[in-house]
């Protein structure tokens, strides 16, 4: 009898703040798409690591629900994946609890993301910014993923994650699978149009990301006015050119051509006809998702049912590592 091979499975999340940008597509959203029928897949809008920030109710509750609608317009399909709110799924924060007994001050206080985030919420440095890498090590090894999709920026909280995980496993034994990451092999960190030495990010000012709902024409309105230099040369050199080269990582992502092919078309004609062609290969690219996004949003009854289901789904999962976790651990509910 031929045997089912179990599918590798894989987690990643998406916090439900501001508007998703060009990055979060590139950087991890379309990898989503691409690994679904390969992989057995939970997509989460990650709603607890948004309050590490304070967020107002009535905005949280349209950004989670808009981030729902972006996952399943850029072709997430429900059936396949399980697309579910973290805050629904209680065993995160159940989870995040006790592998933050597993973590030490000095581990977390390296975390680039913390020191970036307290600098610009110095007035609320909360307990939850600090543990926030531990709730995300929760997210993961909570479904034993052995692969998790993510850009650049969230490499440093993988390997925390698997750090835990190791500790863990190395006290209690086998309890979780230690997962890998997945990055685009293009575009794992789009930067920002105005400062292309930073990574493009949806908390800053608008003129510095593409949001994936932005209309055509404010899309190319960013690129013409994205930051460049003045040798009007198409080459991709990111120490010296980073804006040119920012631009150009974007059109190979979303293109699939090289480098040397972009710079071999491109290269002579100027950074206008250069930038409108970025500019029609992000339209190209995001206007079907937004077609897709105006029905699904409208459309609650179906938002609900996905949002049920995979809440169920998701919670089944969750449910068996944490009988596990708990049994290792000493803690209720015993068999008396
Ligand atoms: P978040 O919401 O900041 O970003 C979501 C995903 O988009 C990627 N990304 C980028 N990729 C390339 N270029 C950029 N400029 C760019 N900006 C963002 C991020 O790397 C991420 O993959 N902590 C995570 C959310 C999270 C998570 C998890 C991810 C919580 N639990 C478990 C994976 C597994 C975050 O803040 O992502």
């Amino acid at each position: 009898m031929e045997q089912q091979v179990q599918k590798k499975r894989i987690f990643s999340g998406i916090q439900p703040t501001g508007n998703l940008t060009l990055g979060n597509y590139i950087g991890a959203l379309r990898n989503f798409g691409l690994l679904q029928d390969e992989y057995d897949c939970l997509y989460s809008i990650v709603d607890l690591h948004a309050l590490t920030v304070r967020q107002n109710p009535t905005e949280l509750r349209k950004a989670c629900l808009r981030t729902m609608s972006i996952f399943l317009a850029s072709g997430l399909d429900p059936e396949k994946n399980i697309i579910y709110f973290q805050s629904q799924v209680p065993a995160h924060a159940e989870l995040g609890w006790l592998l933050d007994c597993y973590t030490y001050m000095g581990e977390l206080s390296r975390m680039t993301q913390f020191k970036d985030k307290s600098a610009k919420h110095a007035d609320n440095i909360n307990c939850g910014l600090f543990a926030y890498p531990v709730l995300m090590a929760a997210d993961i090894l909570l479904y034993q993923a052995d692969l998790v999709p993510i850009g650049a920026d969230q490499k440093q909280h993988l390997e925390l994650c698997r750090d835990v995980a190791e500790r863990f496993n190395g006290i209690y034994g086998d309890v979780f699978t230690i997962p890998e990451g997945y990055f685009p092999k293009v575009g794992a960190r789009v930067m920002s149009l105005q400062e292309p030495t930073r990574k493009m990010s949806k908390s800053d000012p608008e003129d510095t990301y593409i949001a994936i709902l932005d209309k055509p024409d404010v899309i190319r309105k960013k690129i013409r006015r994205a930051v460049t230099d003045c040798d009007n040369t198409v080459v991709f050199d990111p120490e010296n050119k980073p804006g040119v080269a920012n631009l150009m990582s974007i059109m190979s992502a979303l293109s699939g051509r090289t480098m040397d092919e972009i710079s071999a078309d491109y290269n002579g004609l100027g950074y206008g006809k250069f930038k409108d062609a970025v500019a029609d290969c992000v339209i190209a690219t995001l206007e079907p998702i937004q077609a897709e996004y105006e029905r699904i949003s409208a459309d609650k009854a179906y938002l609900q049912q996905v949002m049920d289901s995979g809440r169920e789904r998701a919670s089944a999962i969750a449910h068996k590592t944490m009988l596990k976790v708990r049994k290792k651990l000493g803690i209720a509910p015993w068999k008396l």
